[in-house]
């Protein structure tokens, strides 16, 4: 496993990291979360992501007991806020960035967090205030550091242009061969400005592995035939993506690896990408997802298969 700096922080996170939405506390059973976790240590896996919507509280309350025991400089751990946890409790005001972070550290069973991500921008508080008690949080050793997630980029330059505040050291974008929306902006902006790329569902939701046949119900142990996880897999399950995706299994051969490891190397390519966050049903995914750091492919190889999910997206698009 190969290591990259987290923007202008003093964290080393692994290139392969391991998120938990839909996944653990919610749609894989315990005890194969548990194997998904220890086998990505195993894997040298040192990046933990979380959120306390994931599961209303679940996933984190899973990662504090599977994670209770290991020494806790060992591993990154991250987590955020936004997301209504009740009718009243939502955003980043003041008041929530403290209680839920307080929440968090509760369910988690840790003093602190590597990193507290803002899950979305708030538009119903002033920058300012949510910046400030980010800055409080970090002051109280509460959070090691900050980021945010899918922040449009007007308003992380408006955090970027604030003084005497904490800086944001990452972006949590959603980042793959199927969507490369954050070249155009974020990820300039932000490799300008000493923040990292961590990004969510690097392989589709699993559509980057080739495993969904465009002409058959999706494998019966998949996200998508899943009733609790696979809500969020529309845009993705189209004929015609599923079979561009399936041309580019050659392509992945060539190179000489398999289709998943060849996507994550793809957005690995990238040096402001410090991490590709993995989500993995069963310890075999983590296993063949975390070989995919430090591999070098030809960028030919990206190119030709950049040219075929391109035009088969234009077309679903269109
Ligand atoms: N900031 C945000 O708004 C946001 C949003 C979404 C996610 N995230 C973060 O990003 C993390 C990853 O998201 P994601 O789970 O969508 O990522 P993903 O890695 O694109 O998809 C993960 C799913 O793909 C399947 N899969 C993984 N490796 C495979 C392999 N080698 N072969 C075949 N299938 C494989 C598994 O599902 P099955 O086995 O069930 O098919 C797995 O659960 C989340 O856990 C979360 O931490 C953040």
């Amino acid at each position: 496993m190969k290591y990259r700096k987290l923007g202008d922080s003093d964290l080393e996170v692994s290139e392969i990291s391991l998120g938990s939405w839909l996944t653990y506390g919610v749609g894989v059973e315990a005890d194969k979360a548990r194997a998904c976790l220890d086998d990505a240590f195993a894997q040298g896996v040192n990046f933990i992501d979380t959120a306390n919507i994931y599961g209303r509280g679940a996933a984190e309350r899973f990662l504090g007991g599977a994670l209770k025991g290991r020494a806790r400089d060992s591993y990154v751990l991250a987590t955020k806020l936004y997301f209504p946890m009740t009718d009243s409790d939502r955003g980043l005001s003041r008041a929530q960035v403290e209680k839920q972070l307080d929440a968090s550290l509760e369910r988690l069973r840790t003093d602190y967090v590597d990193l507290y991500q803002c899950h979305r921008y708030d538009q119903d508080t002033p920058i300012e205030e949510t910046m400030e008690a980010l800055t409080r949080a970090v002051e109280s050793g509460k959070a090691r550091y900050i980021g945010f997630s899918e922040w449009p980029a007007e308003r992380i330059q408006a955090a970027i242009d604030m003084s005497g505040v904490a800086k944001f050291v990452s972006s949590q974008p959603q980042y793959s061969l199927l969507w490369r929306e954050p070249e155009d902006e974020v990820i300039p902006l932000c490799a300008a400005h000493g923040i990292s790329q961590i990004v969510w569902s690097p392989l589709g939701q699993g559509v980057l592995s080739g495993k969904y046949d465009p002409d058959r119900p999706p494998p019966k142990d998949s996200r998508a035939a899943s009733e609790e996880m696979g809500g969020f897999m529309d845009r993705l399950m189209q004929p015609d993506v599923l079979r561009a995706v399936q041309r580019l299994k050659p392509i992945a051969e060539e190179a000489g690896l398999t289709l998943p490891q060849f996507a994550l190397a793809w957005v690995l390519r990238k040096p402001n990408v410090a991490s590709a966050i993995i989500g993995a049903s069963r310890p075999s995914q983590v296993q063949e997802n975390a070989a995919a750091s430090g591999v070098v492919v030809d960028t030919q190889l990206f190119m030709r298969a950049e040219a075929i999910i391109e035009e088969a997206l234009g077309r679903v698009e269109a």
